[in-house]
């Protein structure tokens, strides 16, 4: 069986990302918000994704509506039952994720794929929670998702060959590039990329060099298109947070072990650049300030 209708669960910013990269993709796309005031701001936003590509002649005015056309918005999580594929992006808590699932599960027919999106937490403690951990994978997307070609596919130990296969394939039909890997906390991405995110906030602790300085040096001398604290603040100081704890419980290695700083940046509220300020001031976004850290 082909994935042909896609469902997305959440209209954050991942959700809505991925049920545009669907929509345009040409599949029939339902993405469901818990109310409407959320599902209302994440269509604005994929509207004007749309529309920056007109803008920029990547996008026709036909190709617009025609994406906006496969695209449902809606807050009944019975109307995500008519999917082949439904990719949950909501909130990343277990418990929120488990009930979703559990939820979901006796509305939709047996054959249907289950998909998360979680960075960091349990595919297979999810896939255990409902009647199909056969028919379960992790399908990660990376931010912004209409940019980033890259999507981890997870296979648990539970999971067919051949749904991971099928949702391997889905991914290329994106437009992305999958990749294959298992269900390690972190998979392939983030087990690499936030020891390298938490090794320059130890840098920057211990007196090396300037937020510039350090970010300039990632860019420049290996052609980074963000230095390390740039993409701290784009990916959320409290995000990088949450997952460095959850994988430094699951492996216990002291690379992954969120260093003080980080903590304090957390509890002082400053999580980056949906706060207005991390390591950078946003005060004006198109020119980010270095802060003063004591
Ligand atoms: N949504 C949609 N499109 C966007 C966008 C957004 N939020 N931000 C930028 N773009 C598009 C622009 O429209 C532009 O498109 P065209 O090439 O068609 O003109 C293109 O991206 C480049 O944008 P800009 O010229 O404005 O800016 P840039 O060249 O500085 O690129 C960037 C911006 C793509 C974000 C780039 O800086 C980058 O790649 N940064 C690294 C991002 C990264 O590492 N993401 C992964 C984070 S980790 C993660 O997501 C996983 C996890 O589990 C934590």
């Amino acid at each position: 069986m082909a994935i042909e209708k896609v469902a997305v669960a959440g209209c954050g910013l991942m959700g809505s990302g991925i049920a545009q990269v669907c929509a345009q993709a040409g599949f029939p796309t339902v993405v469901r918000e818990v109310n409407e005031a959320l599902l209302e701001k994440g269509l604005k936003g994929i509207e004007k994704n749309l529309d920056r590509q007109v803008e920029k002649g990547t996008l026709d005015a036909a190709g617009r509506a025609a994406a906006m056309g496969r695209l449902k918005g809606t807050t009944r999580i019975e109307d995500l039952a008519g999917a082949d594929l439904v990719i949950e992006a909501i909130v990343e808590q277990l418990a929120a994720k488990r009930e979703f699932w559990a939820g979901l599960e006796p509305l939709c027919p047996k054959q249907t794929i289950f998909a998360s999106n979680t960075s960091s937490l349990s595919i297979t403690e999810m896939a255990a929670g409902t009647g199909r951990p056969q028919r379960f994978v992790g399908l990660h997307f990376f931010n912004p998702v209409p940019v980033m070609k890259l999507v981890e596919v997870i296979r648990t130990i539970t999971t067919d060959a051949a749904v991971a296969d099928e949702v391997y394939a889905f991914a290329g039909r994106l437009g992305k590039v999958p990749v294959r890997t298992t269900d390690r906390t972190g998979f392939i991405v983030n087990r690499l990329l936030v020891p390298y995110l938490l090794d320059a906030v130890r840098a920057l602790e211990e007196g090396v060099a300037s937020i510039e300085d350090i970010d300039n040096s990632m860019k420049l001398g290996c052609g980074h298109p963000m230095g390390p604290l740039t993409l701290l603040d784009f990916v959320g100081i409290e995000t990088t947070y949450y997952i460095a704890n959850i994988m430094f419980e699951e492996f216990r290695e002291q690379r992954f072990a969120p260093p003080p700083l980080l903590k304090r940046m957390v509890m002082a509220g400053w999580h980056g650049r949906k706060t207005g300020r991390g390591f950078y001031d946003y005060t004006d976004p198109k020119n980010p300030r270095p802060v003063k850290l004591g």
